[in-house]
């Protein structure tokens, strides 16, 4: 397999767990970002981030000497054949995402080519046509007479399974021009052992925007049906077990829960509306998606609100603050929305997440933060569970009871059994079950 030389333009989960494993598969990479404290960090061996796996695999992959950290995009461009460009495409206002710093580093990148030919390729989720934004904007700002090609690889990953979904995943998506890119990428994911499916530039981003509203769509399906299923006393996993048996639906993304958060869905299913309605047409469907999931989060509210009648001074205990397990990511967490809004109804908010308790604290510094769960939970009127890590099916309900005040569990992941937790002389609500 040849070694190749590549750089990864923005270090942020995606590029650097994308760098991380192109080095794990031995070729040498160079992951390059504009915040200093998050390289220096990252060269004496820390982790900016939270990911199962990473940093066992950035140290190996760091004193092999196949991954290297920097600031600088000139000299990385420079020895490098392929240019993954993933920097950050965060929303605006209008829903639209910021292209700027996909346009700055593509100026930048256009300054440093020379004559020997480059691939660029774009991982960040962007809009589609930003491929022919890119290209142009190569062009203009490059040197007469540079050979490249752009090319679109979009990506995949889950936080908390980032690793594997990298190493591992389902497909592998090229969107390319020509045949020298379509090779050169063919030749770098080798030794990866998915199906590769070889697009057109705009249909590959496409199918990145596509992909995530479609699996926001099923949660936000999931979540509509076990509001049903509360108001007719049905269960929603039984009916979720019952869907997802037929091969056509799967039983991928049908968990009834708190509502879809992180970086990802809110602003992708966002970014695909707007992208739609620029092309001229109203994607209504993916709107509805979006507001079932604002009512799923104000379902709970509602729930908390019900159990507690007034919830000015009381107390209640919460468990999870990442938007999902396995990552200290709270960005659009549901945990921080039920939070908010109980501390804006005068309760008080003792809360515990096993990774995300400092990403938490900087983003609502009137949080009590608490150093377990049992401690969440001391003096509540109420515990609310809102994100299911492993550390709390594995609670010790009897002691739990103990240290609150009153014994009412909201589970809004469905992590316990209703029957088990009632047995034990819990108040017990969750989510789409009697
Ligand atoms: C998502 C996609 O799953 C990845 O394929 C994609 O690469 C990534 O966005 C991205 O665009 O970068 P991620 O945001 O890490 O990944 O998390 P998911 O596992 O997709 O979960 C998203 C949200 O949906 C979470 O809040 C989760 O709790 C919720 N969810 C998921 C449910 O409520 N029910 C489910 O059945 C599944």
């Amino acid at each position: 397999m040849p070694s190749l030389n590549l750089a990864i333009i923005g270090t942020g989960h995606v590029g650097l767990v994308t760098g991380t494993c192109f080095a794990e598969k031995g070729h040498r990479v160079i992951c390059v970002d504009s915040d200093t404290s998050k390289i220096e960090t990252l060269r004496q061996g820390g982790m900016p981030i939270y990911e199962p796996g990473l940093e066992e695999l950035v140290r190996r992959n760091v004193a092999a000497g196949r991954l290297s950290f920097s600031t600088e995009i000139a000299p990385a461009v420079r020895v490098s054949e392929i240019i993954f460009i993933c920097v950050g495409t965060p929303p605006t206002p209008t829903g639209q995402p910021d292209l700027s710093f996909v346009e700055a580093v593509s100026r930048e990148i256009a300054r440093n080519l020379d004559d020997s030919y480059r691939l660029i390729v774009e991982k960040s989720t962007v809009p589609v046509r930003t491929g022919e934004h890119v290209r142009r904007t190569l062009e203009k700002y490059a040197a007469k007479g540079v050979a490249f090609d752009v090319a679109s690889n979009p990506e995949f990953l889950s936080e908390g399974t980032a690793v594997r979904d990298t190493l591992t995943p389902d497909r592998i998506v090229i969107g390319a021009s020509s045949k020298r890119a379509e090779e050169k990428l063919r030749s770098l994911f080798e030794t990866f052992n998915s199906p590769i499916i070889v697009t057109d530039i705009n249909s590959a981003e496409l199918i990145k925007h596509a992909s995530n509203s479609f699996l926001a769509m099923k949660v936000s399906f999931i979540n509509a049906v076990a509001a049903i299923c509360e108001e007719c006393g049905a269960n929603v996993e039984e009916v979720a077990r019952g869907m997802g048996m037929d091969k056509r639906i799967g039983r991928a993304f049908l968990r009834a829960g708190a509502g879809y958060g992180g970086f990802c869905f809110p602003k992708d299913v966002e970014a695909f509306v707007a992208v739609a309605e620029s092309l001229g047409y109203q994607f209504d469907l993916l709107r509805q998606v979006q507001e079932v999931n604002v009512a799923q989060r104000e379902r709970i509210v509602r729930k908390i609100d019900k159990e507690l009648w007034v919830c000015k001074d009381k107390t209640v205990g919460l468990l999870g603050l990442s938007f999902k397990p396995d990552t200290d990511d709270v960005r659009e967490s549901p945990a921080l929305f039920i939070a908010s809004t109980l501390i804006g109804k005068g309760a008080r908010v003792r809360a515990y997440d096993p990774k995300a308790i400092d990403k938490a604290r900087k983003a609502m510094p009137e949080l009590t933060c608490c150093a377990d769960a049992y401690e969440a939970a001391k003096g509540a009127d109420c515990v609310v569970l809102m994100t299911e890590w492993e550390e709390f099916r594995r609670l010790d309900l009897d002691r739990l009871r103990t240290v609150m005040a009153h014994p009412t569990l909201i589970d809004c992941r469905n992590v316990f059994e209703p029957a088990s937790v009632r047995a034990l002389g819990f108040t017990y609500r969750s989510v789409g079950r009697p």
